[in-house]
């Protein structure tokens, strides 16, 4: 049977941002039997016709697959579609957000290097650092969130690493991406940016000059709650050992995630137009509320960082963090139970709304002088609004507020 084949679609650099989403990085000639979207390729191995095609294999460096650790055809669309919405050259998926920020800092740093953070970065990645790289004899160093004098005196011969989040989670701070790229080339330091929280849809940190993009798509990239993964963006020729270093840890994703990051993707435009619409009028309402002391919001114009914000990003995303006026923990927790549409759960920038009380779910075993110095109150709330209707989602919080 001959199967119908459409005209093979081409993507002109050039096409709008939503173009490039649905269309970019897949294939230009017609997919297998015709079929519109990408196929799942399940193999865990590639075969070879012979002796001789393996060897050209190894000698050419063909771009071909051999065995699935080091990728497969599905991954390989979503990396180039990854590279073009970051206005990369090339990108390398991860089976996880912390996949990739761990395996960014062992593939680059060595016993005697330092890295130098921000002291806002997400709890896990921090640990990290602090706990895992200082066993290999890395040192990380860690200032004040956007003190850039701060951030240069930390500077040393042996700093090898920028790195910091934009927006960070769950404090929302916005960092002047050129400024921290223009710093790190100053001193021959590379720079790399954790944008989960703005995706590429809100901010592109490459065109800033910072080398390195570093997402957890788990969040905004796949979008659904219902996939884990992690990606860097950079220069083709960064790429390549960070690559590498990945087919020796085997963090590599699984084909039928890829494939629903790979679709999470084509929607990422829509999805963060109405993110970072219900995440600007939840900020607006919350910040009326006389029950609320403060918002973590960089679209709200008391923000310290809404001009870096307006300026560099085309909006600010679905999470909103607030405290709660003369609230304990238990009467912060009472709003987190009493609200309806957002669920009780780790994790953001899905369809679904997902609320959490830092202190509960990522701070419980610290001490309370720890949670102060990390700028955890008792009384904050984290709200990752999903594209649900936000009439809905603000009458729920205000049924929640004024119980
Ligand atoms: C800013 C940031 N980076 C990295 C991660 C880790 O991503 P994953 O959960 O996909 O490992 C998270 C997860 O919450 C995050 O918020």
């Amino acid at each position: 049977m001959t199967v119908p084949q459409p005209p093979s679609h081409r993507t002109n650099p050039k096409s709008q941002w939503s173009t490039l989403s649905v269309h970019a990085g897949e294939d230009q000639a017609p997919k297998p039997r015709g079929a519109v979207t990408d196929p799942i390729f399940c193999a865990s191995t590639y075969a070879f016709s012979d002796t001789q095609s393996l060897i050209d294999f190894i000698v050419e460096k063909q771009p071909r697959e051999e065995y699935a650790r080091y990728g497969n055809p599905t991954e390989k669309t979503v990396e180039r579609k990854l590279a073009i919405l970051d206005g990369a050259e090339a990108a390398v998926l991860y089976a996880t957000g912390m996949a990739a920020v761990s395996g960014l800092l062992l593939a680059k740093l060595s016993a005697g290097d330092e890295l130098v953070i921000f002291d806002e970065f997400y709890q896990r990645s921090r640990e990290f650092c602090e706990n895992e790289l200082s066993r290999f004899g890395v040192a990380t160093k860690i200032v004040a969130t956007g003190d850039f004098d701060q951030l240069e005196a930390a500077i040393t011969p042996a700093t090898r690493l920028l790195f910091t989040e934009s927006p960070t989670n769950p404090h929302l701070s916005v960092i002047d991406l050129e400024r921290f790229a223009a710093l790190g080339r100053k001193h021959g330091i590379e720079t790399a940016v954790d944008a989960t929280l703005a995706t590429p849809y809100n901010v592109r940190p490459i065109e800033f000059g910072i080398d390195y993009v570093v997402h957890s798509c788990t969040k905004y990239l796949a979008g659904h709650n219902d996939l884990l993964a992690g990606s860097i963006s950079a220069a083709a020729a960064k790429i390549e050992p960070l690559r590498k270093f990945r087919g020796y840890a085997g963090t590599t994703n699984s084909p039928q995630a890829e494939y629903l990051l790979l679709r999470g993707l084509k929607t990422l435009e829509l999805r963060m137009q109405r993110h970072n619409a219900n995440g600007q009028a939840m900020a607006e309402f919350l910040a009326s509320h006389p029950r609320i002391d403060r918002v973590y919001y960089p679209g709200l114009p008391g923000h310290p960082n809404y001009e870096i914000a307006k300026r560099t990003m085309r909006g600010c995303g679905g999470v909103v963090t607030f405290t709660v006026k003369e609230a304990d923990w238990r009467q912060t927790a009472r709003i987190v139970d009493a609200v309806r549409i957002p669920q009780i759960a780790a994790s953001l920038g899905g369809v679904e709304s997902l609320i959490e009380q830092p202190l509960i779910l990522s701070y419980y075993e610290f001490t309370p002088e720890n949670r102060q110095s990390l700028g955890i109150p008792d009384n904050m709330i984290r709200l990752s609004c999903g594209i649900e209707n936000i009439e809905d989602l603000i009458a729920d919080l205000k049924q929640a507020l004024d119980k």
